[in-house]
Formats: C-alpha cells, structure tokens, sequence
C-alpha cells in the first residue's frame, strides 16, 4: 500500500509517500519539505495568517515533487492522508482542503490524521522501531507530551505541559537572548559555549504523582535574570530586547536555562518509565532534535528511540506511517466528516 501524505499544521509545507513494508513499519518513498522559517524570522515568531498564505502557494508544487520524487502517479496511490489538528487552525486548512479535493478528483479514501500522534510514528520509518506498548515523548513548538502507545491504535495522554511547551520556551528565551528564530538551534549552539551550572534557573515539581510539565515559571526566571545582568525593566510580557548581553552572558544563560528543561523532560520521562515499564521510548517533536537532551537521556535511558533529525521536525512521512495503520485497521473518514481542528485531542 502507498499513501500520499499531506502535512501543514504550523509553518512547513510538506508532503511524502510512504509505503508499507513491514506489520508496522514503513517505507520512505518520498519526503518533500518546504520550511517558511526564513519567511517568519523576520517576525521572531510564526505569523498564522502568513503562514496560511505561504502554505497555498506551494502546496500543489510540494504535492507534484513529491510524487515526482517518489517515482509516482496518482494511479500508483492508494490513499490520501493529511494531517486534521492539532495545529494553527488557518494553516490546517490549507492541508485539510487540498487532501479533500484530491480525494474526490482523483477517486481516492481519505484517511485524517492527529499531528501529535503522528510524531511517533515516525520511528516505524527507521530500522529502530519500539515494540507495544511504548512510551512517547513528545516535544515541539506546540506541544510537550507524555504518551502512552498501544497496538490498537489507541493513546493515552499521561503528562502534558500546563502552561508553554518546551519548544515554545526555546523560542521564547532565545528572543530574549537577541538569539534567531527557531530558538531550540540557536540556543543549543550558544549553549556549546556556556557553563550549564552558571544558573540555578528553576524546575517545576508538580507532585510526586504528577507527569505533567511547566515551562513559564523558566522563562520568567530566565527574564529576571536578564534584567538583573542589564539592568532593563522590559515588563514581563514584553520580550523586546533593547539592551545588550554579553556573548558569554547569553551562552551561561542559554546553557543553563537549557539544562532546566531537559531535566524536566528526563525527570518526568524516568519517572513514567518506571511507573507504566513500557516496551520502548520514543522521543519525537522539533526539540528532541537537541543534542544535549539526546545526550543526557540516552545516558539513564540507552533504549530511548531518537529518530533522525529530518524525521522529529515537521514532516509528512510521518503523517503518512500513522496513516499507513489506520488504513490497516479501515480508519478512513468520509470526505464529507473531515475538518480541521485546532485543539484536536483524539486520534
Ligand atoms: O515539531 P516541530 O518542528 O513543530 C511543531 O510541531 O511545533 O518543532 C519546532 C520546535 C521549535 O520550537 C524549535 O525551536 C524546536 O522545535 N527545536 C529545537 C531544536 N530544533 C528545533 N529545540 C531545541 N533544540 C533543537 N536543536
Ligand atoms: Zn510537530
């Protein structure tokens, strides 16, 4: 089975075919990505409306390559997918719209996907994949999750932040630092230079029953720590930076402020591993791509699963392997029932 997978949740383009090569493996056939980060640099942020406009522009040509790449036409697919929320609500659509047209043009099922469900699925693409039931870490811009997979498809949440997600407070310091958005890269780069110990820049305890993260009390302590170094009084909300650090300031604190938020993730990854024994961990989403954090659980969990790089940032090829399952199991869902949606939370 091929399946041409769509995904345009937050600000890359990106469309893959993926094939099934294994009970839940999957094979690489294509994996086109095209990334907007320099478009919404300039704003240190992602701009929703912007990244809808861009996502219209080069989701066809994306879809074409990806094709092209995969060495297919439409009569070579099997189905369409395309990831359903959660996500930027203008930016899904632009996915979710283009995968219903194809459907029907081109007389294919379609099956919709869930973005954070997905980023786990990526380890089936690779030769490292986790046996069920296995235990997800999840980090991206949008989400920081703990999850539990099954073998019949089915997820259960156990821990999520209650405040930023750990990407999200990337980006935030790094703006704060004068660093370039994304944050994570530039801020494990400045790390590289910076004593992680220089700050005691505090990890929330939710309780010793508690699986759940928090990351603004970090980032404020992380302000206060700036202001204290400069002097400036930017007001809490107010992240423009109009003062001037020192290159050794922002490496003490970009390492510092970096070892806090992998030890919340380790802390409560260790913990979940320990309560629940799963067979396999899976660490996924844009900020597993930190080397340091890599390297830090890799050391209390050498069974930990980091995929490639390619694979924990946004991408199709993902969206396609979770799909690959549903269309197993007849997960497909009518052209008619599918819509985005925003805070989607089941599969
Ligand atoms: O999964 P992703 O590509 O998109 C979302 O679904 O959000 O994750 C993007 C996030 C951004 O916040 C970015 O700063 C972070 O992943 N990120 C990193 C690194 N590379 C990307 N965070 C820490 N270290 C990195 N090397
Ligand atoms: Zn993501």
């Amino acid at each position: 089975m091929k399946i041409l997978a769509i995904e345009s949740s937050c600000d890359e383009t990106a469309a893959a075919v993926v094939e099934s090569s294994s009970a839940f493996g999957g094979k690489i056939l294509s994996n086109v990505i095209s990334s907007q980060i320099e478009i919404h640099a300039q704003y240190g942020g992602v701009v929703p409306e912007v990244a809808a406009r861009s996502h219209i522009e080069v989701i066809i040509p994306v879809i074409e390559q990806a094709l092209g790449d995969a060495g297919c036409n439409w009569d070579d697919i099997d189905a369409i997918a395309t990831t359903k929320g959660p996500g930027l609500i203008g930016s899904l659509l632009i996915g979710v719209l283009t995968a219903k047209t194809l459907a029907e043009t081109k007389n294919k099922p379609l099956i919709g996907v869930n973005h954070i469900f997905a980023h786990g699925f990526a380890a089936f693409l690779t030769d490292n994949q986790p046996n069920f039931p296995f235990l997800a870490l999840t980090v991206s811009g949008g989400h920081t999750t703990l999850s539990l997979y099954k073998q019949d498809l089915s997820r259960e949440i156990i821990g999520e932040t209650l405040d930023d997600a750990a990407g999200e407070a990337f980006d935030k310091v790094a703006k704060l630092l004068g660093l370039t958005y994304p944050g994570g890269p530039a801020i494990g780069k400045a790390a590289e230079n910076g004593d992680p110990n220089k700050y005691k820049f505090p990890v929330a305890k939710l309780g010793h029953d508690s699986l759940d993260f928090s990351f603004s009390g970090l980032k404020t302590a992380v302000l206060r720590q700036v202001q204290s170094i400069t002097g400036f009084n930017p007001g809490s909300n107010d992240l423009k930076k109009t003062y001037e650090l020192s290159s050794q300031d922002v490496a003490d604190i970009a390492a510092s402020f970096q070892r806090a938020v992998i030890s919340s993730l380790l802390a409560n990854t260790l913990k979940a591993n320990l309560r629940f024994k799963p067979k396999g961990i899976v660490v996924g989403g844009g900020v597993a791509c930190n080397t340091e954090l890599r390297n830090e659980m890799l050391k209390v969990l050498p069974n930990a699963i980091f995929v490639p790089p390619v694979l924990c940032t946004d991408n199709a090829a993902m969206i396609g392997s979770l799909a690959l399952q549903m269309a197993k199991n007849d997960m497909y869902t009518p052209v008619a029932s599918l819509s985005a949606d925003s805070s989607l939370e089941t599969i």
